[in-house]
């Protein structure tokens, strides 16, 4: 059975509680932009692409049933206004994944559009909403997909030793934290699926464990043979394991790709970049484009998002009696002292220099011959058999 993190059709959306994961499988409905703002700030959903993707359907459910019950304005100007004021709320809701703000700015374009044209009303503002937003959960999936075949294909070409090989990651980026599949974890399917996958390692992600409670639930239930480390644990791993287990790749995903390369994705990627690079072993950002943000410079320019203090101090999860868990009686614990200061950013920035390639559905970008990453021609369409983007209005 597939694992559907977002179950939508037109009207209803519901969402897996990953707060809730591993332990149980919980779907919350998600009936306005404000369910759907509650739901990314609280992180039951996460993952740059279905973080936007939740917005956006948030959002269409909201419209879809204010027209239900024949509230939605007639007028297009007013609809228009009304889903571009919804969107800014969204983009509040975490600031560093560029995947939120990108599908706001294309979706505002689209409404904009459908309200300029001849003959519109607040009902052909509405059609072209959906249209658009339910579109990008179709796009996501076949756009990890292709990320998926094109990062597979990269590893085993660039593997220094023959045979299957092993891949680490960090934490979540699979069908948990996208509409379907994943894109660094897609990678790892997608070898899997080839027969040439020996081993997957997933960190355990401190401090918000999406290694440990996601990657490693969505590696259990795909039957991916696959190992848990804690995150201090990568370089004895490089050096011990690495050339028996033929690790040929660190892969990971993001939450932000500057135009320089530079990338934000969750804390502690930095880290193990610099262990790649030291035990001379590939690594590689898995993103779609939607994820690499031309405006943005380099890495020094991107917001990373700091979070609540007790996210490092407290532990969630349901009781041991030392033999079984009691499912039942989920408690927090304190896993740190009292009074303690702490400092929890979400994310942190992997120079360009450390990344070998950025895996993207149009292909994997390498540095040009200068030594940099050149981003723009997998925007051009035309280009690279790039295709033009499917989202309606643009
Ligand atoms: O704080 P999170 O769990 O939303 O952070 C998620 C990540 O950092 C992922 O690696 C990134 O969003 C890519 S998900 C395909």
């Amino acid at each position: 059975m597939v694992l559907q993190a977002i179950k939508y059709k037109r009207g209803e959306l519901q969402i897996l509680d990953q707060l809730k994961l591993p332990h149980a499988e919980v779907y919350d409905e998600v009936k306005t932009s404000t369910d759907a703002w509650h739901a990314i700030k609280d992180m039951r959903t996460r993952g740059a692409p279905a973080i936007a993707i939740v917005a956006a359907l948030g959002l269409a459910v909201e419209i879809e049933n204010i027209a239900a019950k024949n509230e939605l304005s007639s007028i297009a100007e007013e609809v228009e206004v009304f889903v571009k004021e919804k969107l800014d709320y969204l983009v509040t809701s975490r600031p560093t994944a560029v995947n939120l703000a990108d599908a706001s700015r294309k979706l505002q374009k689209v409404v904009q559009t459908a309200s300029a044209a001849e003959g519109s009303s607040g009902s052909s503002v509405k059609d072209a909403y959906l249209r658009a937003a339910e579109q990008m959960l179709v796009d996501d999936v076949s756009d990890n997909e292709a990320i998926g075949r094109h990062g597979a294909e990269w590893i085993l070409k660039h593997a220094s030793q023959s045979g299957q090989v092993s891949i680490l990651t960090h934490c979540n980026t699979g069908s948990l934290a996208t509409a379907g599949y994943g894109t660094a974890l897609g990678v790892i399917r997608s070898v899997h699926g080839q027969g040439a996958l020996k081993r997957a390692y997933c960190t355990e992600t401190r401090p918000y464990n999406q290694g440990s409670r996601l990657t490693a639930f969505e590696l259990v239930h795909d039957k991916i043979p696959a190992t848990l480390i804690t995150d201090s644990m990568a370089a004895a791993l490089l050096r011990l394991r690495g050339p028996v287990d033929n690790i040929a790749a660190i892969v990971v995903g993001a939450d932000r790709v500057a135009a320089n390369g530079d990338t934000a994705n969750k804390v502690g990627t930095y880290s193990l970049a610099i262990l790649a690079k030291q035990h001379g072993v590939k690594f590689l950002v898995a993103a779609p484009r939607t994820t690499i943000d031309l405006e943005t410079k380099s890495g020094a320019d991107i917001t990373i998002e700091e979070r609540a203090g007790k996210e490092m101090t407290m532990i969630k999860g349901p009781r041991y009696n030392g033999s079984t868990l009691d499912l039942t009686q989920v408690e927090t614990v304190s896993i740190a002292a009292n009074g303690i200061d702490v400092w929890n950013p979400a994310f942190d920035v992997t120079p360009a220099e450390l990344i070998d390639g950025v895996v993207t559905e149009m292909g994997v970008v390498e540095k040009g011959s200068d030594g940099v990453f050149h981003f723009e021609s997998i925007f051009e369409a035309g280009k690279l058999g790039v295709k033009p983007s499917t989202v309606e209005g643009l």
